[in-house]
């Protein structure tokens, strides 16, 4: 899968994006090795600290389908109102969670706005992650 399909399947999460605190809405797509697809969006809760991210959310959908490998991912974020203006980097609650599922070289792309996108690997965001 070309990287501008993920990122278009990121935008298309976005939109289910749960977000009426904060109005900034984010959508994640993984791939796995086998070529399928995972997508999330992010869930705000009242109580601000049980709020979902959009990866985390994408993640816990692949690894309840029995995947636990991602090759790639793709994010889309920007605020409501104005769309997708500028890149939404992974917060560091999601480097960490994801550092189970990546490797240092899994690119992610982040969305700019359109088709376009910025590329970076995982070890951009994260170079040494907690494991136990
Ligand atoms: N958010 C994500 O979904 N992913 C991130 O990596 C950073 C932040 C969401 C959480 C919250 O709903 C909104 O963006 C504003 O922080």
């Amino acid at each position: 899968m070309i990287p501008v399909e993920l990122i278009k399947k990121a935008v298309a999460a976005r939109e289910f994006g749960y977000a009426p605190y904060s109005d900034y809405l984010v959508g994640a797509a993984l791939l796995c090795d086998d070529g399928s697809v995972f997508t999330g969006c992010n869930v705000e809760n009242a109580s601000y600290g049980a709020t979902l991210c959009a990866e985390r959310a994408a993640a816990a959908k692949a690894v309840s389908f029995g995947y636990t490998s991602f090759s790639a991912i793709a994010i889309a974020g920007g605020r409501r109102q104005q769309g997708i203006v500028q890149t939404c980097p992974p917060c560091g609650i999601c480097l960490q969670f994801l550092s189970e599922f990546c490797k240092e070289d899994t690119p992610i792309y982040i969305a700019t706005g359109g088709n376009d996108y910025e590329e970076y690997k995982f070890k951009n965001f994260m170079p040494i992650s907690f494991s136990l």
